[in-house]
């Protein structure tokens, strides 16, 4: 290792001569880069140098380079004694160095390029160098320079879902490149689900004979009752896994694999009845969300069934952490099993909770006695937390600050900013699951929370993005949803707090998509998207105001019957209906997808509005001007710019016409999808005012219509200045729903007075 910082120091001290040139794409950013004069060439004539520590790396940038720049390089094996190749010339020269681990040295010089660091490192540095080359194939010149460089978390997760949809190995092992190239070291591989069981387990054949078999699979908006009406199947043998672990390890990948239990659990009891309370008979699920059905947890045979599927998955997976799910495990069954409730008798358990929280402690139990640690979804803390766990924050961070207060190890992985089924922009046109989670939102979440003493930030191992694949029923899907924000999760693991910088990451994005282009990938172009927002400055008038960040053309928008006109600023909104806008060149040629948006102006639209508790920062839109911003949500999924969220608060709010009015209805817009932990207000009241001091309550819950999308409305025929809407959460979710005893959601959207 000192020799390693010694080298780097002397780097440092001759390069950094303020040498100007712009700095190169090298996504997640490194610790240090010195740019130097000049470049290296490659061609067919370079020779690779590796030691027996860096084959890995050689064979990755071998086949590399082979693939995307048709260059054949000549690789050579050598002692690891720098000395021989020293006075070579036309050399690339992978090194493995006494150094910390994944900490690597990229030094490019005219004649001489050489990685040095730990193994990994080596292949980091590796990755680096694959960066530095132009992405036009015809150019292959790498510029000169020194980079230093170590990642800040030690883990740097992927996570994919191969329940909902699945993926043969061939993509599993692309997806697995994908991770090596943005420097992730951590697959989780989502195996088994409600919606099929994924991998076989020679002791049980019928979990993957039945259990990864569906009728159909949902296609349209949850509660939409769209179906595909086909059949699906699909799973990995044991070869096949053996096959992909082997890929991982030589792109220095762990894979952790997940096996649920006891929720999510419904393509197991498909195939073993007897595992359930009521014995079936269970149906793998056609639809993502929470069944009600769980493993028995007072039955023996579930413990002994688990631990038998779990020593074939300890015997295949070298990794040192085993995932055991333990989310959104409904307790429905399990208040009404003679077995649990004896289970609980006997273990001295207060209630459902403690009886999950049994559940996982023996599983642990197990796992520990193999040598193995168990890490689950936050809910694993029910009842407390088994001695040995680490935690998978995904509701958001508190879990994962609990735990790590509780000196447990943690891995950040909130749905807001880091589901990547949650859709990208707000213009998407294809089905998504969840809310909004943007590139600028991945790029700039910090893993550690405020919320941590200096002393327990170690806990926090890292982080990881998730892939559920809902409504991914294809490759080019999820290479859709992955690609850019992968980059930007790359950062937000690698580059330290100080070189991160969302500025500099967007003038590297053009690059990155050319890049994409060369690598063949799908990615989403949002970035570059016509973006729209409403300004509502408490005038009572609202603007569309329309940006992009492709300076190479300019916007047009189209008002409800009238003729398309370019706009520099923010566009007027003075009637309701539809508003079009699009993205062209010079030559009229356009260079975005067109946008729409349809627009209902009323007496509330853009006047001032107060409101007594801000939304949730996952579900905070524009704030409380989104709820008279004249836009309405309309689809089936809530598009969380258009919402504001509450998390168990009641709410009220205010809106001031300016003047007092002829009030003739009030309509608040409202959602409900219970899966999702959503649901409509306890209570919905309108109250009036002349003088913003005195209201009268003029309705309580008012008349409601709308199925998902609700409308709480009410006819009048009042005057008033001031309308005050007070809107009560049911506080926790009932029982025998999904995320019981949680705080519910409430989503509210856009006030209508008329
Ligand atoms: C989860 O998203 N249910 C872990
Ligand atoms: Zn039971």
């Amino acid at each position: 290792m000192c020799r390693f910082f010694i080298l780097i120091i002397i780097g440092l001290s001759v390069f950094s001569n303020g040498f100007t040139q712009s700095i190169p794409a090298i996504i997640p950013t490194p610790i240090s880069t010195i740019q130097k004069e000049g470049h290296f060439e490659l061609n067919n004539e370079t020779i690779l140098y590796y030691d027996s520590a860096s084959i890995n790396s050689k064979n990755f940038l071998h086949s590399f380079l082979l693939q995307h720049y048709k260059i054949k390089l000549k690789a050579r094996s050598y002692n690891g004694d720098l000395k021989i190749i020293n006075n070579s010339n036309n050399t690339i020269v992978l090194h493995k160095q006494v150094a910390e681990n994944e900490t690597y040295m990229l030094n490019v010089e005219q004649n001489k390029i050489i990685i040095e660091g730990s193994e990994s490192g080596v292949f980091y540095g590796m990755q680096s160098l694959i960066q530095l080359l132009p992405t036009e194939i015809s150019n292959k010149k790498i510029p000169c320079l020194t980079i230093f460089d170590a990642p800040r978390f030690g883990y740097r997760g992927l996570h994919l879902d191969v329940a909902r949809h699945f993926f043969p190995v061939s993509f599993i092992k692309k997806y697995i490149d994908f991770l090596a190239l943005h420097k992730l070291n951590t697959f989780h591989w989502h195996l088994t689900d409600d919606q099929g069981w994924r991998i076989e387990i020679k002791k049980y054949p019928l979990l993957t004979k039945i259990g990864s078999i569906r009728s159909q699979t949902l296609i349209g908006p949850y509660g939409s009752n769209k179906y595909d009406g086909r059949k699906y199947s699909g799973y990995y043998t044991q070869s096949e896994i053996k096959e992909v672990i082997d890929y991982a390890s030589k792109r220095y990948i762990n894979i952790i694999p997940e096996i649920e239990m006891p929720g999510h659990s419904l393509s197991a009891l498909a195939s073993y009845p007897f595992l359930g309370c009521t014995k079936g008979p269970y149906k793998v699920m056609e639809t993502w969300g929470v069944a009600d059905d769980a493993l028995c947890a007072g039955n023996d045979s579930t413990y002994q069934f688990y631990e038998n599927v779990l020593d074939e998955i300890i015997s295949l997976f070298p990794s040192k952490t085993i995932h055991i799910g333990g989310d959104e495990c409904a307790k429905t069954k399990w208040k009404e099993c003679k077995v649990c409730q004896k289970k609980m008798k006997e273990q001295n358990l207060k209630d459902e909770h403690e009886l999950q929280g049994y559940f996982i402690g023996e599983i642990e139990k197990h796992i520990n006695k193999k040598g193995k640690k168990i890490i689950g979804w936050d809910e694993i803390m029910e009842g407390g937390l088994a001695p040995n766990a680490a935690v998978m924050s995904w509701r958001g961070e508190e879990g994962g600050i609990s735990a790590a207060k509780q000196q447990h190890e943690v891995v950040m992985t909130p749905g807001t900013p880091l589901y990547f089924d949650h859709t990208q922009s707000i213009n998407e046109d294809s089905v998504t699951q969840g809310g909004l989670n943007t590139l600028k939102a991945v790029y700039n979440y910090n893993p550690i929370p405020e919320a941590l003493m200096p002393h327990e930030t170690p806990y926090i191992l890292g982080a990881q993005a998730n892939m559920w694949t809902e409504y991914m029923d294809n490759e080019k899907k999820v290479e859709y949803m992955l690609f850019p924000r992968i980059a930007a999760l790359s950062e937000a693991l690698w580059t330290k707090l100080d070189n991160k910088n969302y500025n500099k990451f967007e003038a590297k994005i053009s690059t990155v998509f050319a890049r994409y282009d060369l690598w063949k990938i799908n990615y989403s172009k949002a970035y570059f998207d016509v973006e729209s927002h409403v300004i509502n400055n408490d005038s009572g008038k609202i603007f569309w105001h329309l940006i992009s960040k492709n300076k190479l053309g300019k916007i047009y928008c189209t008002a409800p019957n009238q003729s398309e006109k370019q706009i520099n600023e923010a566009f007027p909104i003075s009637q309701s209906g539809e508003y079009k806008a699009i993205l062209k060149d010079e030559k009229n040629y356009p260079l975005s997808s067109e946008i729409s948006q349809t627009f209902f102006i009323n007496k509330a639209t853009g006047k001032p509005i107060s409101i007594s508790v801000q939304p949730n920062k996952s579900y905070a839109a524009n704030g409380s001007k989104t709820l008279v911003d004249g836009i309405q949500n309309k689809m089936g999924m809530p598009k969380s710019a258009q919402f504001l969220g509450f998390w168990g608060d009641d709410v009220e709010v205010i809106i001031d016409l300016q003047k007092e009015m002829n009030v003739d209805s009030i309509l608040l817009h409202s959602f409900e999808q219970k899966a999702s932990w959503i649901y409509r207000p306890k209570e919905v009241t309108f109250l009036l005012s002349i003088d913003g001091i005195n209201y009268t309550q003029i309705v309580e819950n008012p008349q409601i219509s709308g199925n998902s999308n609700l409308i709480y409305s009410q006819k009048l025929s009042s005057k008033a200045r001031f309308i005050k809407i007070f809107i009560k959460n049911i506080g926790l979710i009932p029982e025998n729903n999904p995320g019981s005893g949680n705080n519910a959601w409430i989503f509210i959207d856009e006030i209508e007075i008329k």
